[in-house]
């Protein structure tokens, strides 16, 4: 029976050992492991990338959110509105930086922040809008635009999972103030350990955020603000120039292998949604089924990996609910009925660069026998 991995990490990173070999022999005969040529360089080739003005290399994905908002410098608490179905991390940067989350409800056919539900959550203490290209698919960012501007609200783009999806020819990561990315391993530009990253399109924050990342230095011990130890490594921003090459390859095929899905799995399956004025980068194939976790077993029986993003829905984590009840702050179950219904459906099938066309006929072949 053939055994097929969700994902795969070694043979994710085996075509490019004898690259990362040579650039790991590199940066350990230059001497240097931190905030030098490498970061330097892959700084700018992101950013070229994106077509954003600046990029600045951080510690993580969560960093990359968090640093903004300390840039932004909001009076504390204020309101940043967030989806309410997002990887912890979203949430979790609003609250590490003493503000709180309002949550909106997403759009059931695109997964993302509902546009229309945002307005009637704006108060006078709303400052920002974080939104989240959920799944690797862009938000719908000219009405998104509209409401920023309408309500003078700054904008961060949670990228983590949609490294190249453009919306109307556009990247994610450059419609807001900043773009955050993560690099963790499994993203579609994935490092060989954590890394992340912001692409600064108001360049009037740059200065700010690229000093808050190493302790709000820009000269050697002289601290102007209370900063970070945020830093992207030298030998993981050298293994990501190697990996970025390949960005748009890594995403055509897995668009490639959605297309096969889209094509061939049956009705019974809700599947992702795809448009014309958008490209959707799979950093997960997301499908829902009200017996999501019979299926999962069933394809487990089969030798078929899934995953779930993401089991539990943000608000009924004990986290967010700790903090809720500990500042006396009301979670109302009506803003996330449709988060938790996404939680509870929601099946990640396999999907990445390790996977053959083959592979996924395989796997389609086997959900379609499911009843
Ligand atoms: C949507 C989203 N935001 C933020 C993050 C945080 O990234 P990191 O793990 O690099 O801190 C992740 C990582 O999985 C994510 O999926």
């Amino acid at each position: 029976m053939k055994n097929i991995d969700y994902e795969n990490l070694y043979h994710l990173n085996k075509p490019y050992l004898e690259q990362y070999k040579q650039s790991f022999s590199d940066v350990l005969d230059s001497g240097w492991f931190i905030l030098g040529k490498k970061v330097e360089a892959f700084e700018k080739e992101f950013a070229a990338y994106l077509k954003a003005p600046e990029f600045i290399g951080l510690a993580s994905g969560l960093d990359a959110l968090e640093l903004p908002l300390i840039a932004m410098d909001f009076p504390e608490p204020s309101e940043v509105i967030v989806p309410s179905n997002t990887y912890i991390a979203t949430i979790n940067a609003i609250i590490n930086t003493g503000h709180t989350p309002v949550f909106v409800e997403p759009d059931m056919l695109t997964y993302n922040i509902d546009p229309k539900k945002i307005e009637e959550k704006i108060t006078s203490k709303t400052k920002a809008i974080m939104i989240v290209h959920l799944y690797g698919k862009p938000c719908e960012m000219d009405d998104i635009m509209a409401l920023c501007k309408k309500h003078d609200l700054k904008l961060i783009e949670d990228c983590a999972q949609s490294h190249g999806a453009m919306y109307k020819e556009k990247m994610t990561g450059t419609f807001g103030q900043v773009g955050a990315f993560s690099f963790y391993p499994t993203k579609n530009l994935g490092a060989l350990g954590d890394g992340g990253g912001m692409a600064v399109n108001d360049l009037s924050l740059y200065q700010s955020l690229k000093a808050l990342r190493n302790y709000g230095s820009h000269i050697k011990y002289h601290n102007e603000f209370i900063g970070y130890n945020s830093r992207l490594d030298e030998i993981q921003a050298a293994f990501l120039s190697i990996k970025l090459k390949q960005l748009d390859s890594i995403n055509g095929h897995k668009q490639k292998l959605a297309a096969l899905y889209l094509k061939h799995l049956k009705s019974d399956f809700i599947l992702p949604t795809v448009n014309d004025h958008s490209s959707h980068v799979f950093h997960i194939f997301a499908i829902r089924h009200e017996r999501r976790d019979e299926l999962k077993d069933y394809l487990l029986q089969h030798f078929i990996k899934t995953e779930i993003h993401y089991p539990i829905v943000p608000c009924e984590q004990i986290s967010i609910k700790n903090h809720f009840a500990k500042h006396q702050m009301n979670l109302d179950p009506n803003d996330f009925v449709l988060a938790k219904e996404i939680h509870q459906t929601e099946l990640s099938l396999p999907c990445s660069a390790i996977h053959s066309e083959e592979d996924i006929m395989h796997v389609i072949e086997v959900m379609n026998q499911f009843n």
